[in-house]
């Protein structure tokens, strides 16, 4: 993310989650720490994303990160993960609506002036069945905006027909009128988020795995441009990436990684770079 906001390919960021836990709530030099690697591109607005299922924990931490500039607060009630549903957090509150209307309100109620509050959903815990309530839920709570992963926690990354995927998007974008939906799931092109604009008649869209692949992803789809990296950007975003890289044995798996996500696991390119000593891996990317 730090490469590619250098490279101005991000129009915002969009941070991981960060989890409340239990009553306690962060110090002002914890909340500085979490914001200080943001600081390289201080322009872009900060969209900060908070995890939890206790009101008054995650209020009072999104009114801390609010005051110290972050931009906007946003809720993930949308993390399939068994580690973090089992302890009440993420997908597992889309099982009850007025559980997300609870949170989500606390934190409009408790954030400053001017700083968004949005939430990322799935289409439901084990069904699609309560999209409209959920949606209906923190769009009464007063959520700004909302990012919608189509599938179901239970659906993890299975695949889901294509007319199903429209038909929940399509839905979730009817029941929050005018606040706006951000489709998400599975889009690696312009051509599948245009398509999913045209199809479902959401505001826009979010992308996660594709934009690992092709850091290039969310420019293409700003500027309406249907090709794919070319191989002059691909090499470009990997030379910066090194340049952050340090020597040491994490370092060097982490740079593998981003060989592996740019090029594809059967690349020449990443079998060259797994099977090169670090010396080797530095001159072929600086
Ligand atoms: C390894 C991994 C970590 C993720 N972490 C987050 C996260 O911290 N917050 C979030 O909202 N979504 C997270 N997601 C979900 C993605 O944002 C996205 O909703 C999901 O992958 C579907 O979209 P995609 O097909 O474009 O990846 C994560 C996904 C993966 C695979």
């Amino acid at each position: 993310m730090h490469a590619a906001a250098r490279l101005d390919l991000i129009p915002l960021w969009f941070t991981p989650f960060f989890s409340t836990g239990g009553v306690s709530v962060p110090k002002r030099a914890a909340i500085l720490r979490k914001l200080a690697p943001y600081r390289v591109r201080p322009d872009l607005p900060l969209v900060f994303q908070l995890i939890g299922h206790e009101a008054r924990s995650l209020s009072a931490t999104a009114a801390g990160f609010g005051e110290h500039g972050v931009h906007g607060i946003n809720l993930n009630f949308a993390c399939p993960s068994k580690t973090v549903t089992a302890s009440g957090n993420g997908a597992y509150l889309l099982r009850s609506p007025e559980t997300l209307f609870e949170l989500t309100r606390a934190v409009v109620e408790a954030v400053p002036e001017g700083v968004s509050v949005s939430v990322k959903l799935r289409a439901g815990w084990d069904s699609p069945d309560r999209i409209a309530e959920n949606i209906r839920a923190v769009c009464d709570a007063g959520a700004d905006w909302i990012v919608f992963h189509y599938r179901t926690a239970a659906e993890a990354y299975c695949p889901v027909d294509a007319s199903e995927r429209v038909r929940r998007i399509a839905r979730a974008v009817e029941v929050a009128g005018h606040v706006p939906v951000f489709g998400n799931g599975d889009i690696v092109s312009y051509a599948d988020a245009d398509e999913l604009v045209q199809s479902t008649g959401c505001a826009g869209v979010a992308v996660g795995r594709g934009f690992l692949s092709d850091p290039w992803l969310v420019r293409r789809i700003l500027s309406c441009d249907a090709n794919p990296a070319s191989e002059a950007e691909k090499a470009a975003f990997l030379r910066l990436l090194m340049a952050g890289t340090d020597s040491t044995k994490r370092g060097r798996n982490w740079f593998l990684e981003c060989v592996k996500m740019t090029y594809g696991a059967e690349s020449a390119e990443f079998r060259d770079a797994r099977g090169s000593d670090w010396t080797a891996l530095r001159a072929r990317w600086s």
